[in-house]
C-alpha cells in the first residue's frame, strides 16, 4: 500500500536485525521480578537500562498507596484535567510539587513528554523565538513543532554558541525561550547551567529546563541542576517526568510565573488527553514524598553510578564525558554495537542500544542507566558481562 512505502527502508533494517533472531527495539520482560531484574527470552536478566534510579517501582509504599487508590477510586479518570479528569490526588500532587521547588505554582500532565508539547507549544507560537540546545530530546523538538515558533539550535552544551545567537536576534532577544536539559538522557553529560542562566539574565530572556534525568538525582533536596549549582531562581520553567526517579508515569512543570495558569485553558496536549489515573498520581505522591525523605537513595545512586563509570573506564571502553546515572558506552560501529548488545543480553544484561540519529554525533551506543536498587554483585556482573565483549574495548579505545 501506497501509504507505507516510506517506511521500506525502515523494514529492511529491521528484516537484518530479525536475521539475528532479536529485534532490539521490540523487547518484552515476561516476567518482572524487581526494580532491577526480569525475565527476557525466558531468562532472568539484570535491567542495566531503565531509568529506574531511585528504584522506586517497587517500593512497598507506593505500591500501596498505588493499590488503595485504585481500589477507592477506580483504575482511570476517563478524562482531561479540563473536564473531568482532575480528581483531588492531582491537586495535591500539584501543590506539593509547587512546594517542594518553592514555587508559585505547579501543572501535572500526563507524560513527561506531553509537558513539553503542552509548554513549548503554548508559550512560544509565531513571531516568537525558542533557542534550543542541539541535543535536545525529541518530546522539546516536537513541542517547538507544535507551536509554530522560529527555532534555532545551538551547539550542545555550548553557552558562547548560545550568546552569538542571542546576540544576533537583537531586539527579539528578550522575545526568546532557551531550553536546555539537566542531564542529557544519551551521554549523561550535564549543562553548564550557571553559564546559560547568567547569559539569559543579561539579555532578558526565558529559560525553560528539563530536569526529567536530574529530578532526585542533583540538588542538595534532589530538586536537580538549577538547584545543584544555585540558579533556580534564573530558571522560568521546570519540567520534569514522573517515569523516571518517580517511577511511574506522568510529567509537570513549575513555575513562579502567575500566568502559568495559561496553560490549563490554552494548551492543547493539557486539554486533549486523558489525565493520569488515580493509582499513578498516588504512588507518585508517595515517590515524591520518598524522594525528599530519603536522600540516602540519592546517595547510593551516586555510588552505584562511580562505579561502573570507573570500572568500564579501567577497561578502556569510551563513556561519555561525565560521571552520571546515565554510563553510556560509545560504539563507533552500528553492526559492533548490536552483537555487543546481542552478547551483553546472552549474558542475562540488558542495556540500551541506541543507534544514530538518536545518539548524539552518528556514533551508536550501549547505554546503562544505574539504579540505586542496584547490589554491588549485579553491578559486578554488569562489568564481567562488558569484560567479555570481543575486540570492543580495543576498538573502542581509539574512538
Ligand atoms: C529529556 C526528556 N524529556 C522528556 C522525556 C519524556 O518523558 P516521559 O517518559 O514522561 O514521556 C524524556 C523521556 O525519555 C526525556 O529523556
Amino acid at each position: 500500500m501506497a501509504i507505507f512505502e516510506k517506511f521500506r527502508g525502515l523494514e529492511e533494517v529491521r528484516a537484518g536485525l530479525m536475521k539475528a533472531g532479536i529485534d532490539p527495539f521490540n523487547i518484552t520482560l515476561e516476567h518482572i521480578y524487581s526494580a532491577t531484574e526480569a525475565d527476557i527470552r525466558g531468562k532472568r536478566t539484570i535491567l542495566a537500562g531503565t531509568n529506574n534510579y531511585l528504584g522506586l517501582t517497587f517500593d512497598p509504599e507506593c505500591i500501596e498507596a498505588s493499590c488503595t487508590a485504585a481500589q477507592e477510586q477506580g483504575t482511570g479518570t476517563t478524562g482531561s484535567r479540563m473536564a473531568n479528569g482532575t480528581f483531588a490526588g492531582h491537586a495535591a500532587l500539584e501543590k506539593e510539587f509547587a512546594a517542594y521547588y518553592n514555587r508559585r505554582g505547579a501543572i501535572v500532565f500526563s507524560t513527561g513528554y506531553i509537558a513539553n508539547l503542552a509548554m513549548l507549544s503554548t508559550l512560544a507560537g509565531p513571531g516568537d523565538v525558542i533557542l534550543l540546545d542541539a541535543d535536545s530530546h525529541a518530546s522539546i523538538y516536537d513541542g517547538c513543532r507544535l507551536g509554530g515558533a522560529e527555532v534555532v539550535r545551538f551547539r550542545h552544551n555550548d553557552p558562547e554558541d548560545l550568546e552569538k545567537r542571542l546576540r544576533r536576534l537583537g531586539d527579539r532577544a528578550s522575545n526568546t525561550l532557551i531550553v536546555v536539559e539537566g542531564i542529557y538522557s544519551m551521554l549523561g553529560d550535564i549543562a553548564p547551567l550557571a553559564d546559560i542562566a547568567a547569559i539569559k539574565k543579561s539579555y532578558g530572556a526565558w529559560l525553560l529546563v528539563d530536569e526529567a534525568h536530574s529530578l532526585g538525582i542533583l540538588g542538595d533536596h534532589g530538586r536537580g541542576l538549577a538547584e545543584e549549582v544555585g540558579v533556580e531562581a534564573d530558571v522560568d520553567f521546570v519540567v520534569g517526568t514522573f517515569s523516571k526517579s518517580l517511577g511511574a508515569t506522568g510529567g509537570y512543570c513549575v513555575s513562579d510565573h502567575p500566568q502559568l495558569d495559561a496553560i490549563r485553558y490554552a494548551g492543547r496536549p493539557y486539554i486533549f488527553t486523558a489525565s493520569p489515573s488515580p493509582s499513578v498520581i498516588a504512588s507518585t505522591r508517595k515517590a515524591l514524598e520518598i524522594l525528599q525523605a530519603r536522600p540516602e537513595l540519592r546517595v547510593q545512586l551516586w555510588k552505584n553510578a562511580r562505579s561502573l563509570y570507573e570500572s568500564l573506564t579501567d577497561m578502556g571502553f569510551t563513556l561519555g564525558p561525565q560521571v552520571s546515572p546515565v554510563v553510556a558506552v560509545r560504539l563507533e560501529d552500528k553492526k559492533q554495537a548490536f552483537g555487543a548488545w546481542m552478547q551483553l543480553l546472552e549474558q542475562g544484561v540488558y542495556v540500551n542500544l541506541v543507534l544514530p540519529p538518536a545518539a548524539p554525533d552518528g556514533s551508536a551506543l550501549l547505554r546503562c542507566s544505574m539504579s540505586a536498587a542496584h547490589t554491588p554483585e549485579q553491578i559486578d556482573r554488569i562489568v564481567e558481562a562488558f569484560s567479555t565483549l570481543p575486540n570492543t574495548a580495543a576498538t573502542s579505545r581509539t574512538a
